[in-house]
């Protein structure tokens, strides 16, 4: 069974407690979202495969690990999860970005599909799924099921605020895939937000509510 890693450190809670904070404007709610993307992609990254070299120091030869030709991309779910890409890819400078367009449909929350661009050789690629929220799972385990429709093998999911149900989906859609998220609200509300959550996601990012 996939892991849930729950990320609880100092910076993330504090990062947390201003994207929540309703009075955080449009610059600043970026620009942590990025943050916080940056700090989630170490821990995501953590059981990539690596491998032995050697390199020449200015004093003698040095045995290192490297990534390799390993093949890594970044898949953002549109709108939200392209708040998560450049700050990914400063990590990740060499990786690919695939994206896959979702909304959710107001009155039934199911994800409707509008858009998809996948690197011609993602079935060889480690997968990262970036969307910052994690609500009933439709989206995220939409998103992975196409994924998977392409032959790949290693898909991770990262999102910043995740609701019970959410994981709860994905555990039981995908269970070959590991979740890491900063937090794990209390439940969804009527409207499928979780609660407390930090608002509609995509409109923080953008400005455009
Ligand atoms: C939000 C969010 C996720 C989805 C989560 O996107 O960014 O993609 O909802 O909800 P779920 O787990 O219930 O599927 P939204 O549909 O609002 O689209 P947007 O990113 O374009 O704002
Ligand atoms: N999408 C969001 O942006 N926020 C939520 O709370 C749920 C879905």
């Amino acid at each position: 069974m996939a892991e849930l890693h729950v990320l609880d450190h100092p910076l993330i809670h504090h990062k947390l407690s201003i994207l929540r904070d309703k009075n955080t404007g449009v610059k600043e709610f970026r620009e942590i979202v990025g943050e916080i993307s940056t700090l989630m992609c170490y821990e995501a990254t953590r059981n990539l495969p690596t491998v032995e070299t050697t390199v020449e120091t200015p004093v003698a030869p040095a045995v290192v690990r490297t990534l390799g030709d390993q093949k890594i991309t970044i898949v953002p779910i549109l709108r939200a999860g392209l708040g998560m890409v450049d700050p990914m890819l400063k990590l990740l400078p060499s990786a690919r970005v695939g994206h896959i367009g979702l909304f959710r449909d107001p009155d039934t929350h199911e994800p409707i599909k509008y858009y998809c661009k996948m690197p011609d050789d993602i079935a060889e690629s480690a997968v990262i799924i970036v969307d910052p929220m994690l609500a009933t799972g439709g989206s995220a385990s939409a998103a992975i099921d196409f994924i998977k429709e392409y032959g790949c093998k290693s898909i991770t999911l990262v999102d910043i605020i995740a609701a019970p149900e959410g994981v709860n989906v994905i555990r039981r859609d995908h269970p070959d895939v590991d979740i890491y998220v900063a937090a794990v609200d209390e439940k969804l509300n009527d409207h499928a937000y979780i609660v407390p959550g930090l608002g509609d996601a995509g409109d923080r990012i953008f400005g455009t509510k």
